[in-house]
């Protein structure tokens, strides 16, 4: 296997732009790009080894399926995005069918590299990957609320007139209308974020200023598509670094989608929780302190995720 070797399966808004963060990121020096538009990742390939000149030397090219037998990392994007107003569970139906074509052909080519999903809804299909794939469920991630995360810190660093990087808070469970912010773990250079607002005369009105940022992050990906009929540079960043901690076998930790296997009673479905992130993918789930009302609504996020499951046919043959 080549840890420094990169697959991307899908060529679109996300998959085109997450390609071109990961060519400037230098981690990598092979990337294949696959689309069932072929014309376009020939495309996207001549477009990407343009700029190499200027950065790294890197082999980009438009490949199939068995291009990826020796890759560290396959990333999957492919698939329908959201349309305005439609909910990420809407893509479910098209995206499995989707999923149901792509997962068996990566299968069969025995790869040992991880599987990292992007398609939406992105716990489902994450879920369906490490189903119909095969691989141990540490080798299948999903960019889960990694992306909600950085979004989340993000409007907490302008509120709070502080560098995003210096705060340690998360969104965990379902990458969508169900996820929740655990605010009683979030902390500012080692302050809980409530005294740390306080000594910044931040914000006095902490529910309603809580709820306000939590519904911003909610619903961001609602307003942007509204406005510009796709997301696709916050995930790109967001995939990068999920790329480099795997790469660089960091053991970061991220809110990546993983298998539940009986953490807060939840087991048997995939969603973000922050996990130890390495060279073999998801090392450890992080037993998280949360509130009572922060279990129920991390219980509540995986039941809207089971009943989903609860209905999708993953016999592969079907
Ligand atoms: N996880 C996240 O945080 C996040 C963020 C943004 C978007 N997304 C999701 O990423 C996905 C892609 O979004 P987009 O805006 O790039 O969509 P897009 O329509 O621009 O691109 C999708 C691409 O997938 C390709 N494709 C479709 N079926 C395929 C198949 N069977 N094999 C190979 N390629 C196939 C299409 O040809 C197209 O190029 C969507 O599901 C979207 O919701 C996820």
């Amino acid at each position: 296997m080549n840890i420094q070797k990169v697959g991307m399966i899908g060529c679109g808004f996300v998959g085109a732009t997450c390609a071109f963060s990961l060519v400037q990121s230098g981690l990598f020096s092979e990337m294949v790009l696959i689309d069932a538009n072929r014309e376009k990742a020939i495309g996207e390939a001549m477009d990407l080894s343009h700029g190499t000149s200027y950065l790294a030397p890197m082999k980009i090219y438009a490949g199939d399926y068995s291009d990826l037998k020796d890759a560290g990392l396959i990333i999957i994007t492919a698939g329908a995005n959201q349309k305005p107003d439609e909910t990420r569970l809407d893509l479910v139906k098209r995206n499995v069918a989707i999923f149901k074509d792509i997962i068996p052909k990566i299968k069969a080519q025995n790869c040992e590299g991880i599987l990292l999903i992007v398609s939406n809804p992105v716990d489902i299909l994450t879920y369906v990957a490490y189903k119909l794939s095969g691989f141990p469920a540490s080798r299948v991630i999903g960019s889960g609320t990694v992306l909600d995360t950085a979004r989340f810190k993000y409007l907490l660093g302008e509120r709070l007139n502080v560098d995003s990087r210096n705060i340690h808070a998360y969104i965990i469970g379902e990458h969508g209308d169900s996820e929740l912010a655990v605010w009683s773990q979030a902390m500012v250079a080692g302050i809980h974020i409530n005294h740390f607002s306080e000594l910044r005369g931040s914000f006095n009105h902490h529910q309603e200023v809580m709820q306000e940022i939590y519904e911003d992050v909610r619903d961001s990906a609602y307003e942007i598509i509204k406005r510009k009929g796709a997301t696709y540079y916050g995930i790109a960043v967001a995939v990068k670094r999920i790329a480099e901690a795997i790469v660089r076998n960091q053991h970061t930790i991220l809110p990546v989608s993983t298998l539940m296997t009986g953490q807060f009673g939840i087991s048997d479905l995939c969603l973000s929780i922050p996990s130890v992130l390495c060279q073999n993918g998801v090392e450890m789930v992080v037993d998280l302190y949360l509130n009572d009302d922060e279990t129920k609504k991390l219980q509540a996020s995986a039941k809207a995720l089971s009943e989903v499951i609860a209905d999708l046919d993953l016999d592969p043959a079907a």
